[in-house]
């Protein structure tokens, strides 16, 4: 394992304005992830979580705290530069998918490698809704999918530009357990092989417990940061 974290969070904080109040979501948070490393963050709903997930990733701002990735600091970055870095390091499942629309399976999938001008990507999208259960599916769009094969687009999406550090929010929330089982060995495979982090939020306890390490976020506090039992893979 290497000695520069390829995500490092130091004291960030996240308030949002409510009324004339304003609603501190997290509090002084700092952690650091090292390359290859398996990381699920629990806690409560509303403790601040895809809050969390969302920064780290470079997709919102805290409100004071750095973070860094692959020793870049991303807060000087613009909308554009952060793009650029997520493009290059980062995979992201959303809690929500966030699909688009007007775009079929095949074509969502291979949305990130279209960003990064690269050919030749049909077989890649093709292979890899085939490992995620869909390969019926390929030219269906989001509103001809359930919810469950939504979430499987979105995860194949999340695999293609093969990244660095993969955060998935919820990653099996609406799968059955036989699906889900296959999309964490999905995510544990990639972790092996391609030494991508992962960083998951989740509820479910068994997917917490193969991980190499459990956050703990109880309202918008860090509580417990604990290294798991050698991996139970
Ligand atoms: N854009 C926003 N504006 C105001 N408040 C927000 C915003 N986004 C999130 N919050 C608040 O921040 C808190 C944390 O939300 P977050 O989505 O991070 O929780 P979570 O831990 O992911 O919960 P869940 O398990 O239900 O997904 C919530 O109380 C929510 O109301
Ligand atoms: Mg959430």
């Amino acid at each position: 394992m290497s000695h520069s974290p390829i995500l490092e969070v130091q004291h960030i904080c996240k308030t949002y304005p409510s009324g004339t109040r304003s609603l501190t979501v997290l509090n002084d948070i700092s952690f650091s992830v090292f390359p290859g490393e398996t990381c699920a963050i629990v806690g409560p709903s509303g403790s601040g979580k895809s809050t969390l997930l969302g920064l780290c990733a470079g997709l919102d701002r805290p409100t004071s705290g750095t973070i860094r990735i692959n020793d870049t600091d991303i807060s000087p970055l613009d909308e554009d530069e952060r793009a650029q870095l997520r493009n290059q390091y980062i995979g992201f499942v959303f809690q929500t998918f966030q699909l688009l629309p007007t775009l079929t399976a095949m074509e969502n999938v291979m949305v990130p490698l279209e960003l990064r001008k690269e050919r030749n990507i049909a077989g890649r999208a093709e292979e890899l809704l085939d490992q995620v259960g869909l390969r019926d599916r390929l030219d269906h769009y989001p509103t001809q999918l359930s919810g469950g094969e939504q979430q499987r687009v979105a995860i194949a999406r999340a695999f293609i530009n093969r990244p660095r550090l993969l955060f998935a929010d919820e990653p099996t929330g609406n799968l059955d357990s036989e699906t889900s089982s296959t999309i964490i060995d999905l995510l544990f495979d990639l972790n092996r092989y391609h030494e991508t982090t992962l960083v998951l939020v989740t509820h479910d306890m068994s997917l917490a417990s193969r991980t190499g390490r459990i956050l703990k976020l109880s309202g918008g506090v860090l509580e417990r940061d604990l290294q798991n039992e050698p991996q139970n893979l």
